[in-house]
């Protein structure tokens, strides 16, 4: 049978093809101003990259300072990275140094932000970190650091940076969790529950925030080889690359595929935060290999 469209007419031109809403598939962000955290290397350097291609303006911040009992965090010259790499983009980028941990500096960053590029149109909060130890072994200091991080973290950038998108009624907000909040992992319960918190958080303040038409979305990834895995590999005396590998044997696919690089993170956050997902709130897109299945 030959299904009946006479109801949706296709009015694709030649000049239409490849654009939606006017908006040119390859620069799905021009004129937008992504502000993302934990910019300065690993995923958020390669979303900052990957942003700034589809034209959007950036502020990268970064701790850039290292916490203690923690692997090390990224570095003032990784951040200057960050800035050179989107400027090959040919890509606006204001660079700052701030502790998600802290709400007045995030507060503040957030006001920067507006006074350089006029406003927000996207948050990417991607800063986090990770200690694995065992529930009887973490201390205060620890606990409080992977939650202030990965989850309170998230909250003062959002809580700053919603008074603007609501002014403007629109936004997207992209939270990064992880797929370890999916399936659940041994010896690292604060990171997980803090995800999970992240996943539960970017559905509440999907409803929360429609009303403004502000999307927010999570991405879960799952393992993918950064300062993160070279780091924890670093604390075990493990060889980074083999730490890596035995991460991804639990993957569905093999070979090359069955390794997350940053990019494939990077592709699902652009996706998220641009038009092509305009109807897509409060979900969790797990870019896992398969991981968590
Ligand atoms: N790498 C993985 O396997 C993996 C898997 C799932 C989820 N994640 C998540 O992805 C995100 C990015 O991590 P990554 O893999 O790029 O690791 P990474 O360690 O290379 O990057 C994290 C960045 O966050 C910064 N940062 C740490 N604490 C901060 C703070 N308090 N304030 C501001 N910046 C801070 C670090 O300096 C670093 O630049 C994190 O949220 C992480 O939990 C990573």
């Amino acid at each position: 049978m030959t299904p009946n469209h006479s109801c949706r007419p296709n009015l694709a031109t030649p000049d239409s093809v490849g654009e939606s809403k006017g908006h040119n598939s390859m620069m799905r962000l021009d004129g937008k101003v992504a502000l993302i955290t934990g910019a300065a290397r690993g995923q958020g350097a390669s979303h900052a990259k990957y942003l700034a291609r589809e034209g959007a303006r950036i502020v990268a911040v970064d701790i850039l300072a290292d916490v203690e009992e923690f692997y090390p965090n990224a570095t003032a010259a990784d951040m200057e990275t960050t800035v050179e790499t989107v400027r090959a983009e040919g890509g606006d980028i204001l660079p700052l140094q701030g502790d998600v941990r802290d709400s007045n500096r995030m507060r503040e960053i957030v006001d920067q932000s507006v006074e350089r590029f006029g406003t927000i149109d996207i948050v990417c909060n991607n800063a986090g970190t990770i200690r694995i130890e065992a529930i009887d072994e973490m201390t205060d200091h620890t606990l409080d650091v992977v939650v202030d991080t990965c989850l309170k973290g998230v909250f003062n950038v959002t809580r700053a940076v919603v008074p603007v998108m609501k002014r403007q009624r629109a936004g997207s907000i992209v939270n990064t969790a992880s797929a370890g909040a999916i399936k659940a992992v041994a010896y690292s319960s604060h990171y997980a529950a803090a995800k999970g918190g992240v996943i539960l958080a970017t559905r509440s303040w999907a409803r929360e925030l429609a009303e403004w038409d502000i999307n927010v979305n999570a991405v879960a990834p799952g393992s993918v080889y950064t300062g993160m895995i070279t780091g924890l590999a670093g604390q075990a005396g493990e060889d980074p690359l083999e730490a890596f590998a035995r991460h991804s044997e639990a993957n569905l696919f093999t070979g090359e595929k069955g390794r997350l690089d940053v990019d494939d993170i990077s592709r699902a956050i652009a996706f998220l935060a641009s038009d092509d997902a305009r109807t897509i709130t409060g979900q969790t897109l797990v870019v896992d290999a398969g991981w968590a299945a």
